[in-house]
């Protein structure tokens, strides 16, 4: 492709990375996945996850999107010109377009309960069912989670069509830090909540009784949706970087920034719930946590200070959304540069495209919670198969590919060449890299599928 766009710097590269990993996957998934799965026994089976599959796989797409320069799906034709591999790409471009439709619902709801915390729509509430009601409400209406998952398509839809540097990379220098300091402060005020020690204690203590064949298969789960891997959304990113980035270390920086997120995410969620004496049971850690149960805790641990509990839950909320949209920016990107590319739209026209296709899509997942709530797929809300099919399969599925084609398809002169630049960077871990993609990680993901089919 003539005059492509790039990365203009090296930090714009690895925050918009870091930006499309940080998601709702780390602030609304991994505290769910985590208190449900033993705590600081689910952390570390999770950080195991992220070295042997999440890091081989991350800097596999880096290095297939930075050596073609390409859309994911065109990526491939140009390393295996005349094979099926291509599917893997197009895969992924379904898989963006697919995610994207449903992810942008939740994102939604996270303008929605910024503009309740704005307002100060929580104040004076104190019971369990008061939350569930304005939730139950709000999500079951037919106009307004609609109106709002359009905004939210929209909003990613204009970042995406100023382009890659005056787009992506302008919004994730400012987004994330943001993002950082947002979380620093909700961090410090968490644990600093009296009886949160409780819930630090349960994020350190390891309780490994707890660990089981589903927990390590969770914990893989959420490694390759909050890592973004799979659907090659770090393969488009990758084709933006300049020769000159160290992918390896753009790799170790990214799944250093996404892990400490996500631990962060713990250190509010968890403390705060201690302190509101709000009692962990799986229950209050399901998908509704952070709409239900943390407003919930906000107003309980700050009774006496309600100024307090208004700050903490209209900063909570305006993360979620910076968070959310960086990710969404992410999957967008992924389907508007195939349709650029491919068909010869041109950006906008490409990125318009996408927009109105997850609209679409998206209106089916967003009235699954109340007009649509009976429609059921494989016994699940639209919405609900969306979300198994995309990170039960797709993501998966294609990681397990990625792996495949990097361990035992390219060329190895190549992935040499692209992983040193060229020789000018040392990889002593080259061999060990090889053994895992060939043979860990394909075998691994196999695994999680299988058990996702309930085959053992
Ligand atoms: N990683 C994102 C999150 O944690 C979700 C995501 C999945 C983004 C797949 C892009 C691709 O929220």
């Amino acid at each position: 492709m003539t005059n492509r766009e790039n990365f203009g710097s090296k930090l714009g590269a690895i925050l918009a990375a870091a930006g499309s990993a940080v998601g709702l996957g780390n602030i609304w998934r991994f505290p769910i996945e985590t208190g449900r799965n033993g705590g600081a026994a689910f952390i570390l089976v999770y950080i195991g996850c992220i070295l042997l599959l999440g890091m081989p796989i991350m800097l596999s797409e880096f290095l297939i999107g930075r050596h073609t320069q390409s859309n994911t799906a065109r990526a491939y034709q140009k390393l295996a010109p005349g094979t099926p591999w291509k599917w893997v790409g197009r895969l992924g471009v379904f898989t963006g377009f697919f995610i994207l439709s449903y992810y942008a619902v939740v994102a939604g709801w996270t303008i929605e309960y910024a503009g309740l915390a704005l307002f100060n729509q929580f104040d004076g509430m104190t019971e369990r069912q008061d939350f569930e009601q304005v939730f139950t409400n709000f999500s079951s209406e037919p106009f307004l989670p609609v109106i709002l998952l359009i905004v939210f398509i929209l909003l990613t839809h204009f970042v995406v069509v100023r382009g890659v540097a005056k787009g992506i990379e302008r919004w994730s220098k400012v987004l994330m830090p943001m993002l950082f300091i947002i979380i620093a402060v909700l961090v410090v005020c968490s644990v600093s909540m009296p009886k949160a020690g409780e819930g630090v204690r349960f994020l350190l203590y390891p309780d490994f009784s707890k660990v089981d064949g589903g927990v390590v298969l969770s914990a893989m789960g959420q490694a390759f949706y909050s890592l973004s891997l799979g659907m090659g959304c770090l393969c488009t990113y990758a084709s933006y970087f300049s020769k000159k980035t160290n992918l390896a270390k753009t790799t170790l920086q990214v799944c250093i920034i996404d892990t400490l997120i996500a631990l962060m995410a713990g250190f509010i969620i968890f403390p705060a719930a201690a302190a509101a004496d709000y009692g962990l049971t799986p229950d209050d850690i399901g998908p509704s946590l952070i709409f239900i149960t943390l407003p919930n805790v906000f107003q309980q641990a700050f009774s006496g200070m309600p100024w307090l509990a208004y700050i903490f839950s209209v900063m909570f909320y305006l993360l979620l959304i910076v968070a959310a949209l960086t990710s969404t920016i992410s999957m967008h990107e992924v389907v508007t540069s195939y349709m650029s590319e491919e068909f010869h739209l041109g950006r906008k026209k490409a990125a318009w495209v996408e927009t109105s296709m997850s609209i679409f899509l998206g209106i089916f997942c967003a009235l699954s919670f109340g007009a649509l709530g009976d429609v059921k797929i494989f016994g699940q809300t639209i919405f609900g198969a969306f979300d198994w099919m995309a990170s039960n399969i797709c993501l998966p599925v294609g990681g397990m590919f990625i792996a495949i084609f990097t361990g035992w398809y390219l060329d190895r002169q190549l992935f040499r060449d692209e992983i040193t630049n060229c020789g000018t960077v040392r990889a002593p871990y080259f061999k060990l890299l090889i053994f895992v993609l060939r043979y860990i990680t394909p075998l691994a993901i196999f695994a999680i599928i299988l058990s996702n089919f309930g085959m053992f």
